[in-house]
Parts: structure tokens; C-alpha cells; sequence
């Protein structure tokens, strides 16, 4: 089932136009990723999903509702994480909690409670009584997403959680994304990491230029690019007609050197590093080494739009 469907939307600031009719969809249960570059809309995207934007066209139904004319349908059951932190960071984690749940209506036993649950999920139940001044970049951006969790809700958009912290809090956020989907919330995890999004989404679409412009599970986006790879190739004893007669392949993309490797962009085929060994030996070339690259969303990327998905 789909909680979430977004058909054709758009939306401009003055002269940007940041997003440009894009549509797609969030089924009940999944992770959900949104992967692009800077400014690709992302952010844009997930505001007017979260109703702090307002369309310029298109349609927003969660659940059934048109959230555009009906915020209300979603904001119960969202959780979002904003890019940017939202704390005050002169007063401790377990009052940041506090205030943020009293906002969502929490109160009592009931606040006590989810606080505690939501800083064991969060990983920061010992520093709960510091101030959020006094905690690193990584247990801001678990607290920020602690915040999200309060009110326990059925869906959450995490807007590039991990950028700029260090390795143990992010794998802490990561985990954490996946335990919460393994108990039944639907997250939408917007990144540029392209790891990130390999390891957590069952599905991806990936952003650029206010367009998505591809869409499917990693399987399937490299299918799409024909499973472009790298084989990089470092040789002895050969010439140019040995690197023409390989770019002459079929199944070769393109050839080129750089610092002393050849690199070969080369599709999903079989037969292709055989045939390529073969025209080395049969040239008298040696190899001294070679490395094929699994094809990933940086090459899928590369090869819809030209460009890397990090400048
Ligand atoms: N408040 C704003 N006023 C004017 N232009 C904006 C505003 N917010 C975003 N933009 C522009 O809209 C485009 C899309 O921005 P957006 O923040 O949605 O991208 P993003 O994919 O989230 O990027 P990032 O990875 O940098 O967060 C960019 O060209 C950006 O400069
Ligand atoms: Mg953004």
C-alpha cells in the first residue's frame, strides 16, 4: 500500500525553480531514499512533504488525504528531522526532550516515559542531564532525530542526518534508521551519501536539478545503466593499438589512462574480462594488475546526468 504519493510537484523560489513537477511514491513499511547533490531539491521536497512549504502545483495524498488542503493528516503522524539542528543548546538533552514533546501535546507520565524510551533509541540516555552545548556534532544529530521520535510517529523523514559527525554516531544513526523500520515505521532518508542510501533503502530515487531522474532499488538502477563498471588495468609492453582494439569491444564503454592505470568502462557481460585478458596475451602485454569495480548509484549517477554525484 502507499502511505505517501507525490504527483507533479513544483516549486519555485523567485527566480529558482527547485522543484520541477517530480512524482513518485512511499510504500507503507519501507525506507525510502532520496539521493542527490547539493541543491538538487531535495530539502525542498521533503518541506512541502512535511507541510512547512506550500506547493506551487502538484498533489500531496498521505493515507488517502490531501495534505496540501488538509495538513492536519499528516503532522500527527510525522516525524520530521530537519538539516538543520533545532535544539537549545542551554538547556540539557532531557529538557530539549521535554520542551519538543510538550509541543507534540505530550505530557505527564506519558512525556517521562517516551523520553526515556527515545534516548535508549538514541544512545544518549547518560548525557541526558548535560546541556546540548556540551555534546559532540554526532549526539546533536541523535538528539535531533530523538526530538522526531516523541510522539512515536507512523512515518519520519530524516533530511541528511549523518553530515559532518564522526563514524561511531553515524553506524549509531544507520542502526538506529533500521531498527526503527524493522518495528514498522516508514522512513523517507534523504541524503548525498550514496553508501548510506545503498545499505539502508529497499528503494531509491535519485534527485537532480529538481527532477528525479531515476528510481528502483539499487538492483535495479544498475541494470538500468547495462551494469557500467570500472576495470582498471595496469599493463607492461603494450601500445595504443592494444587500448584501441579493447575500447573496439562490444561491451566496452570507453577507454582511458590516468596515472599510469587504464581504466575501462565496461557493461555487464560475461565473457568481457576474458576477451580482454585474451587481446593482452595475444598483443604480449603483461599485467602487472587488475581490480573491477562493483557497478554502484556514484556510476549510475555519472552516467544519467555526466557529472559526480560529490564535486
Ligand atoms: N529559501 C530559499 N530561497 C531561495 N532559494 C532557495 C531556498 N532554499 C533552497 N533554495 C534553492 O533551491 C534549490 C534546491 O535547494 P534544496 O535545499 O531543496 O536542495 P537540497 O537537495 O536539499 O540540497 P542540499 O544537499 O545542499 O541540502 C537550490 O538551488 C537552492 O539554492
Ligand atoms: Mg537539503
Amino acid at each position: 500500500m502507499n502511505l505517501l504519493t507525490v504527483t507533479n510537484l513544483e516549486k519555485s523560489y523567485k527566480k529558482i525553480k527547485a522543484v520541477k513537477g517530480i512524482t513518485f511514491h512511499v510504500k507503507q513499511g519501507e525506507v525510502l531514499g532520496l539521493l542527490g547533490p547539493n541543491g538538487a531539491g531535495k530539502s525542498t521536497t521533503i518541506s512541502m512533504i512535511a507541510t512547512l512549504l506550500k506547493p506551487d502545483a502538484g498533489e500531496v495524498i498521505y493515507n488517502g488525504t490531501d495534505i496540501v488542503k488538509n495538513p492536519k493528516a499528516i503532522q500527527e503522524n510525522l516525524g520530521y528531522v530537519p538539516q538543520e539542528i533545532a535544539l537549545y543548546p542551554m538547556l540539557s538533552g532531557k529538557e530539549n526532550l521535554m520542551f519538543w514533546g510538550r509541543a507534540y501535546g505530550l505530557k505527564g507520565n506519558t512525556l517521562k516515559k517516551r523520553i526515556e524510551e527515545v534516548s535508549e533509541i538514541i544512545g544518549i540516555a547518560d548525557r541526558l542531564k548535560d546541556k546540548v552545548k556540551t555534546y559532540s556534532g554526532g549526539m546533536k544529530r541523535r538528539l535531533n532525530i530523538g526530538v522526531a521520535l516523541l510522539h512515536n510517529p507512523e512515518l519520519i523523514i530524516m533530511d541528511e542526518p549523518t553530515v559532518g559527525i564522526d563514524p561511531q554516531s553515524r553506524n549509531h544513526i544507520l542502526d538506529t534508521v533500521l531498527k526503527l523500520n524493522k518495528q514498522g515505521m516508514t522512513v523517507i532518508y534523504t541524503s548525498h551519501y550514496m553508501e548510506e542510501v545503498e545499505f539502508l533503502c529497499s528503494r531509491i530515487c535519485i534527485m537532480d536539478q529538481g527532477e528525479i531522474i531515476a528510481e528502483g532499488s539499487k538492483e535495479e538502477l544498475i541494470k538500468q545503466i547495462d551494469g557500467a563498471r570500472d576495470l582498471k588495468l595496469r599493463l607492461e609492453n603494450y601500445d595504443d593499438t592494444l587500448l584501441a582494439k579493447i575500447e573496439a569491444h562490444p561491451s566496452v564503454v570507453s577507454i582511458e589512462k590516468s596515472d599510469g592505470d587504464i581504466i575501462a568502462k565496461i557493461k555487464q557481460d560475461t565473457q568481457i574480462i576474458k576477451d580482454i585478458v585474451d587481446m593482452i596475451n595475444e598483443h604480449g602485454a603483461s599485467i602487472m594488475s587488475m581490480d573491477v569495480e562493483e557497478p554502484n548509484l556514484e556510476a549510475v549517477f555519472l552516467q544519467l546526468t555526466g557529472r559526480m554525484l560529490r564535486d
